[in-house]
């Protein structure tokens, strides 16, 4: 038994809807290894309990799978708002948010990030970084202001499976920004900040 199996065997089994997702995300999509699954799921989701967030917004929807482990945790009034630009992902996102508890609690917005969170006159507790990862100091600035204080940003692979760590190629635009992202966190004295070695690495920021 691997280490991970081990871990799956001994924590909160997956919601069926969510284990459903999954599948489905496996048979019908392209890369479907960005579905957060069941290990990181659970994390995030007793990430959201601890923190007690009414408003979470997520940028990179993918197939919903962590907006609704982020739903699951939030209070009767809660809300996330998530963001994803492939308009082909659509109807597949609200068939999963339809086939689960949350579907009132979960307002999907379809185009760009950058775009799109300018225009929303909210102040979140929680924000989730999962987009595309060649644009993640834009999407930290972007989302900033909207963050209360004493409020949260998750960023997803921040470890980018080690590459941080090596020699990076010239045109290799994730990991340069991925790297930039980690060295402008770490700089940034309006925040406090931990990456945990969770999956691809899971960054916890906390702003002051
Ligand atoms: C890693 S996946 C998200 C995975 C999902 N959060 C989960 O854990 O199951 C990244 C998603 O971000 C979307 N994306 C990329 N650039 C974006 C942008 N600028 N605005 C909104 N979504 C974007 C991609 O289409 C993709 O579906």
């Amino acid at each position: 038994m691997t280490i991970e199996e081990y871990i799956l065997n001994h924590i909160d089994e997956e919601p069926a809807y969510l284990a459903a997702i999954n599948r489905n995300t496996w048979v019908r999509q392209m890369n479907p290894r960005m579905c957060s699954g069941h290990l990181q799921g659970r994390v995030l989701s007793m990430i959201a309990r601890m923190i007690q967030p009414q408003q979470i917004l997520e940028v990179g929807t993918f197939t919903g799978y962590s907006a609704l482990c982020f739903a699951e945790a939030l209070p009767e009034n809660g809300c996330v708002d998530t963001i994803e630009m492939d308009d082909e992902l659509e109807d597949f996102i609200r068939d999963n948010f339809r086939n689960s508890p949350y579907e009132n609690k979960i307002n999907l917005y379809i185009g760009d990030a950058l775009a799109i969170i300018p225009s929303l006159e909210k102040m979140y507790d929680l924000v989730f970084l999962d987009a595309e990862k060649s644009q993640y100091t834009r999407y930290y600035d972007a989302v900033f202001p909207k963050v209360k204080n004493g409020g949260y940003i998750l960023a997803d692979n921040t470890i980018w499976d080690g590459k941080v760590t090596q020699n990076v190629l010239s045109n290799d635009l994730k990991t340069r920004e991925i790297i930039r992202f980690n060295d402008l966190i770490k700089a940034d004295s309006r925040v406090e900040k931990v990456i945990l070695p969770l999956r691809d690495g899971l960054t916890i920021i906390r702003k002051k």
